[in-house]
């Protein structure tokens, strides 16, 4: 287990490895006091608080329950790092309900889940997202960005970016959701690397309720451990 901060003029965010993961690197760091934690799916369910478990818990797949619990056993740790104390993490429909004073975002593929939070005196939303490389195909590529992002040319491979676009655009809406409530279609929302190729801003393709709060975060990509994992911030 490790921990990493990150930290300029006072504001960290710190990461946290609960298994042997390689740690988590920005080149570009979020410059947020926030925590983001990273372990491995494993069987966690012991982990859960009983208001994690809900009526559906004991329907879930054995995988389901692993990542369920493993996103959770994430974001307890992350809620520890900012509090002294984990809390219970429940849910509304699959939407995550963080204890008062937080907001936060859970990730998982089928072999990490990873969770960040922050206070909510820093943030309004966080969305965290991982996504394998090479796993948007050019046809889901073609349904989710617009002709805008597909002409885009940047440093990454087609695949990359495609992959890039997903999860950033998976990270716009987990961050925005919970506050404004709006469902948002992949194509109600275009990404634009900003002057960095680490560094994204979001927009909405025409003015609706959550144009104002996509419009003012921002978004961070890296890589780890074949994925590419992107936050964005509002
Ligand atoms: C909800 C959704 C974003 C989850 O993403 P995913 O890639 O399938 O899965 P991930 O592992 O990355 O994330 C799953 C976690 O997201 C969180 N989540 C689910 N719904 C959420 C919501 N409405 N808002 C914020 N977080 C949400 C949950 O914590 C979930 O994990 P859990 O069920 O174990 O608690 C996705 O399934 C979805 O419905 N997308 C459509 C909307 C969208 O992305 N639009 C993009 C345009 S901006």
């Amino acid at each position: 287990m490790g921990w990493k901060s990150f930290c300029r003029d006072s504001v960290t965010l710190r990461i946290l490895n609960l298994d042997d993961l390689p740690p988590i690197e920005f080149r570009e760091a979020p410059i947020v006091d926030a925590a983001l934690v990273v372990g491995r799916i494993g069987r966690h369910e012991s982990q859960l608080f009983a208001s994690e478990q809900g009526d559906d818990f004991d329907g879930f797949s054995p995988q389901r329950k692993a990542e369920y619990a493993s996103g959770r056993r994430s974001a307890h740790e992350a809620i520890k790092l900012l509090s002294g104390m984990p809390a219970a993490v429940k849910r509304k429909g699959r939407r995550p309900e963080w204890p008062v004073g937080y907001c936060g975002s859970i990730s998982h593929s089928h072999e990490i889940a990873l969770a960040m939070v922050a206070s909510r005196s820093v943030c309004l939303g966080v969305g965290l997202d991982v996504v394998k490389k090479n796993a948007v195909s050019e046809k889901v590529g073609a349904r989710i960005m617009s002709t805008a992002e597909r002409r885009f040319s940047s440093v990454y491979t087609e695949s990359d970016w495609r992959a890039i676009v997903f999860s950033a655009k998976e990270s716009v809406y987990k961050a925005v959701h919970p506050e404004i409530g709006e469902f948002l279609e992949f194509r109600d929302v275009e990404i634009t690397l900003d002057g960095s190729d680490q560094i994204f801003t979001a927009t909405t393709v025409e003015e609706r309720p959550s144009s104002s709060a996509v419009h003012s975060g921002i978004g961070f990509i890296t890589d780890f451990e074949d994925h590419w994992l992107t936050l964005f911030l509002v």
